[in-house]
């Protein structure tokens, strides 16, 4: 036998309803209608559902498949970087004399702060193979051809700055290996044609290593080539949205033109 429920106070029961009133909304009910109200006021004031429905509810190419996800998991992998980065960042000094030291606080002390850190060092890792993997996906699919070429130029510049990316992050941690590593990268650099030397100098600060060399490849990796990266993303995602995917080349050998892309 179901056993009646004990009777709720005064304060918590439904109120009764007014004359007039209609059926009462409930409260889930009310928190949508607050977001679509929130939502609305925004696109009233700044026509922003529109760019949305335009990017993200593209017309996509028949016999798409797994190959093209690598960009959108490049751009995931570079959100998790510059995630893990700005907590990394919150706990890290760029000085000589305590890069090293902030660096193992942070792995040795900081809660998750060893998580943090191996995100962000094995996630470096990670989007260098995920760029070079979508890279090889438009070149072998023919999408770095009219009329992508720009698209595949920023690929260019954005490939370039995610290197750099790696090769600055690899001497913040300040240990003998990172140090090492970088002196030779550096000297590497220096061995280029009329620009190396240069490139060399500005990448140390001066003819020596020290302490303007950490706060220089700081200052690339937390602000320079991140600023970079970000707009030139957004670049490249515009362009893709512009353009459209290209159809992957069987489909456009079985559409017999060869020069039609097939659209559904
Ligand atoms: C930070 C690095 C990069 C990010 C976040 C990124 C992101 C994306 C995304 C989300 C797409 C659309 C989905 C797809 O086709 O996979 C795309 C398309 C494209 N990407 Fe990238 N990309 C990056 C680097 C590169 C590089 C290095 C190249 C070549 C040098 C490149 C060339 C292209 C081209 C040509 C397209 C158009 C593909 C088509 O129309 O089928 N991207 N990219």
């Amino acid at each position: 036998m179901k056993l009646p429920l004990p009777p709720l106070p005064t304060a918590l029961q439904p109120k009764p309803k007014r004359p007039g009133e209609g059926e009462r909304v409930k409260p889930l009910d009310q928190a949508k209608e607050a977001g679509i109200a929130t939502v609305d006021w925004v696109d009233e004031r700044t026509s922003l559902s529109g760019v949305a429905r335009w990017t993200m509810f593209r017309k996509v190419p028949r016999g798409i498949n797994w190959f093209y996800t690598l960009g959108s998991a490049t751009l995931f992998a570079f959100l998790s970087q510059a995630v893990t980065g700005v907590f990394l960042a919150m706990y890290y000094d760029p000085s000589v004399t305590h890069a090293y030291e902030s660096a193992r606080h942070i792995t040795n002390d900081v809660f998750l702060g060893e998580f943090v850190r191996g995100m962000h060092k094995w996630g470096s890792t990670v989007m260098v193979i995920l760029i070079f993997l979508h890279m090889a996906r438009t070149f072998f699919f023919g999408a770095y051809k009219y009329p992508r070429e720009l698209n595949w130029i920023i690929g260019v510049v954005l490939l370039v700055l995610t290197l750099t990316m790696s090769f600055t992050g690899y001497l913040l941690p300040f240990d003998q290996r990172s140090y090492w590593a970088t002196v030779v990268g550096v000297n590497i650099n220096g061995t280029g044609p009329i620009a190396g030397p240069f490139l060399s100098d500005f990448l140390r600060g001066g003819s020596e290593f020290g302490a303007t060399t950490l706060s220089r490849f700081y200052a690339i990796h937390m602000l320079l080539v991140p600023g970079a990266l970000i707009a030139l993303i957004g670049a490249h995602l515009y362009l893709v949205a512009r353009l459209g995917t290209t159809a992957p080349p069987w489909l456009k050998a079985e559409s017999g033109d060869g020069i039609r892309e097939e659209r559904v």
